[in-house]
This record gives C-alpha cells, structure tokens and sequence, in this order.
C-alpha cells in the first residue's frame, strides 16, 4: 500500500485525479470503476477540468440502492451522471452501473460480472471507505471472497446516508455491490478518504490485521493500492511521519 497524506482534501484528490489522468492518456481505452459518495466529489470535478478524452473510456460503478426509481435524486445512477457523466464527452454505452430495479437482481449480478469480464477487468478502481470500514457496500463480515450481489446495509451506514436523503424520507437499506473480491481483481485499487470521521477506518485498514470487519483492510493482500487522504483522516495512523517521509522524497520517475 502507498500511503499519499496531503494537508487538504482538494491536495488529495489531486493527486488521485493526477493518477487517473495519466491512465487515460496512457491507455485511452481503460476501464475505470467509479464510487459516489460525498468522497469522489473533488476527484471528479478535477477530472472534468483537465478535459481529458474519455470517448473510448468503460466504466463500471461499484454499487446502487436496489428500488429507488432510476430517475430518484439520490440514485447513484443520478449522482453519476450529474456529477461526472455530464461533464465528459463519455459514450453511454461505455457506462455501467448496477441496476438496482433488476427483475431478477442475482441473474443481473451475475451478468455484471460477466461484462466486467468482457470489458477485459477493471484498470483502476477507485474506492471511498465507511466509517465501519466499507468498501463499496461490502459492510464488516463481508466474505473477502465475495462477488456482485445483494447487501444488506448496517444501521451506521444507513445514518451515515440519511444526510443524502431530505428528512422523513427513508434511507433504502438493500444495495447491489461489488464483492470484495470483485475489487481485489482490479489491477490497481485508489482509496480515498478525507475528514477526521474516517480517520479510525483508515488507521485500522492501514495498521491493522486483515480482517472481515474492517472490509477495506483486505487491500494490504491486494499488489497495487494508493491511499490518497487528507491529514485529519491521517491523524490516527501511527506511521504517518513515514507515510509522509515516504512520498515527500519520492525520485522523479515515481512522482505521481
Ligand atoms: P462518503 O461515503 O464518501 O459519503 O463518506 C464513503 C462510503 O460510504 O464508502
């Protein structure tokens, strides 16, 4: 694991954003996977600014509320492409998100692994992480084996969600998600988290043993991960003037 600490969070989603558009314009047929999520937000907004070529681009989102109207504004679909989708000469049929309206959902998770297959897997998968650890909406004691399906959210990521949600409304509590080792397959995993909230979270996944109830722990197993957070969700890593020490004396040809 590469561990990026930048002082802000706009610092450290430039650095992500950096890493993305150099593999879009090193390979600009690549395969992104997508998060939403408060996280992404100044990644994305970056993105759209430096007006990049995303017209041979696939992607593939890593989750989605199952029966929410498509058109909901709290869809993931509606996120994405308010927030990305809209701003980048993406072709649609180049975009996947998990259908959260499926009549059949475990045929559709199994079909979407399959295109994943078929896209040639993921290059780049970028990741936020919950407060309990989550990485897409695979929640504490998720099989780190699993693949596409149906989870069932806890009451803290529910909580965690209501913000989204304007008041009385109810917070879905079924989600489609990619398995945890749906993500392990990418070839590289970007995680993201900004804000002291995240801090515990990212102190156990980085310092802490690999385990199921800190789902993003098992990115320690995983070959190619940065880490990109900003300082207050650095501040419980115990080797965080390591971290630092690391990145600020970097060569040339590994500066990011
Ligand atoms: P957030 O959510 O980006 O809104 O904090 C992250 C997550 O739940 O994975």
């Amino acid at each position: 694991m590469e561990i990026i600490i930048q002082e802000t969070r706009q610092a450290a989603a430039d650095v992500a954003a950096r890493l993305i558009a150099k593999l879009i314009t090193d390979k600009p047929g690549a395969v992104l996977g997508l998060a939403t999520g408060s996280t992404p937000l100044p990644l994305y907004q970056r993105l759209i600014g430096m007006e990049l070529d995303w017209s041979k681009i696939t992607t593939f989102n890593l989750d989605e509320y199952i029966g929410l109207p498509r058109d909901h504004p709290q869809t993931y679909h509606t996120f994405m492409w308010e927030n990305l989708f809209n701003h980048v000469n993406i072709d649609a049929k180049n975009i996947h998100l998990p259908d959260g309206n499926a009549a059949d959902i475990p045929a559709f998770c199994m079909e979407y692994e399959e295109r994943i297959k078929t896209a040639g897997g993921i290059d780049l998968q970028v990741l936020g992480i919950g407060t309990d650890g989550h990485i897409g909406f695979n929640e504490p004691t998720s099989s780190l084996a699993s693949r596409t399906r149906i989870k069932t959210l806890t009451e803290q990521t529910c909580k965690d969600n209501a913000r989204f949600f304007g008041s009385g409304e109810e917070v879905p509590n079924h989600v489609i998600t990619m398995g945890i080792g749906t993500i392990m397959e990418a070839r590289t995993n970007l995680l993201l988290a900004f804000g002291e909230s995240k801090a515990t979270a990212i102190a156990e996944a980085v310092e802490g043993p690999v385990t199921s109830i800190n789902p993003a722990s098992v990115l320690q197993m995983h070959p190619t991960v940065k880490v990109c957070i900003d300082a207050p969700a650095a501040s419980k890593l115990q080797r965080k003037d390591y971290f630092r020490w690391v990145y600020d004396n970097k060569p040339d040809w590994q500066r990011i």
